[in-house]
């Protein structure tokens, strides 16, 4: 086999690694402030099986399925980032788990797994098709997941979700748990809605041997309801959960927004992310990439890179791995969500489930 056949047939199986054998490693991705990007969370999807009040209107409109990406597009954007030194992929959406085949991508991208140029394959999920699906993904070299789980109570649950079951979700969890995945329950927290419940989360958390994180609600996407009545500090979920439990700090070795403590009664590690009340964007090392292609480079800002065109533009990585050195070269500072009662509108306009949180 020729040389350059040799390229096609690995570029076919799907091998090909945008960097020749022996030519000098490309640069990683240092942005203005010195912060080296390691980590990319990627949306597969803006869809969901789940109305979540802080999160989506009802009547959601979601973009056309002819402007996704196609999983063999967002495998390449994916591995054009591994290539420039990134580390750690999260997919997430919407709900990634309903994507169509959206276990092939999985394991697809599994192979940086196992050259060790990944560290870490991951996802944020809702839960309700982790029962089909989580064996598949810890097969995909899947060590971990988020989960999201805002109640314990069936009744509370649906009224969150609006579509949601709790068992379907209990039963997700209980799937990925038994697959031998390590699970991370995050919980936003909601005044007047499960701020009753967290210490309960706790103790479940404990149990069942989970991580916890509580979220403050941050002002993105046009929802129906009010949010500063659903806003809650964290400070007073911390502070509920100190009349029950004993939470000592501990340091933060993620890099990532949340401020870990361990309960020293049941052993596990609690996390708050305040995006309102506390700047974590000094030692932010992630970027986003939507489902169409464009790449946001802070969650609390509009700036936006479009990595679609140069990637259908040619079929080598060049015009690709260009465009995301000049994006990472814009990457802002923070951000600056502002929620009260003169801005009641969204500090960004765009949900969560576009971005992925
Ligand atoms: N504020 C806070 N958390 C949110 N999530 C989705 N939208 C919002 C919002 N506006 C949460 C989900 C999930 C995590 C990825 O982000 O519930 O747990
Ligand atoms: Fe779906 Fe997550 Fe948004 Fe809820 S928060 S509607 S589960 S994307």
């Amino acid at each position: 086999m020729s040389p350059t056949q040799a390229v096609l047939e690995a570029h076919t199986n799907g091998l090909y690694s945008s960097r020749m054998k022996d030519a000098p490693a490309p640069p990683a991705l240092i942005d203005p402030f010195g912060r080296v990007v390691r980590y990319l969370r990627v949306s597969v999807t803006d869809r969901c099986d789940l109305r979540c009040v802080y999160c989506m209107s009802e009547d959601m409109t979601f973009l056309p399925k002819e402007d996704l990406l196609s999983l063999e597009e967002l495998d390449r954007l994916c591995s054009a980032f591994v290539a420039r030194g990134v580390q750690k992929l999260r997919i997430t959406g919407g709900e990634p788990l309903v994507r169509r085949n959206v276990i092939s991508l999985f394991e697809s991208l599994s192979r940086h797994l196992k050259t060790g140029a990944l560290e870490e394959l991951t996802l944020t999920t809702n839960g309700t098709q982790l029962a089909k699906y989580a064996e598949a993904l810890r097969a995909a070299g899947v060590q971990r997941v988020n989960i999201s789980l805002d109640s314990l109570d069936p009744v509370r649950f649906k009224a969150i979700t609006r579509w949601g079951d709790h068992a379907q979700v209990m039963d997700g969890i209980r799937a990925a748990k038994a697959a031998g995945l390590k699970i991370k329950i995050n919980t936003v927290a909601m005044r007047g809605v499960n701020q009753d419940e967290v210490e309960d989360l706790v103790a479940w958390c404990g149990t069942e041997g989970f991580d916890l994180v509580f979220i403050e609600t941050m002002p993105m996407g046009d929802i129906d309801g009010d949010r500063t009545a659903q806003y809650l500090p964290l400070s007073m979920v911390r502070a509920r959960l100190e009349r029950r439990w004993t939470l000592s700090p501990i340091a933060d070795v993620t890099g990532g927004p949340a401020r870990y403590t361990r309960c020293v009664e049941t052993g596990g590690r609690i996390g708050f992310i305040t995006p309102m009340t506390h700047n974590f964007c000094e030692a932010c090392n992630r970027v986003r990439l939507t489902c169409t292609g464009t790449l946001y480079m802070c969650l609390g800002q509009d700036d936006a890179a479009d990595l679609r065109r140069p990637l259908r533009a040619s079929k080598d990585d060049g015009l690709l791995s260009e465009a995301i050195q000049e994006a990472i070269a814009r990457k802002p500072k923070g951000n600056d969500f502002i929620i009260d009662r003169r801005h009641k509108s969204p500090a960004i306009h765009r949900t969560m489930s576009v971005t992925g949180g």
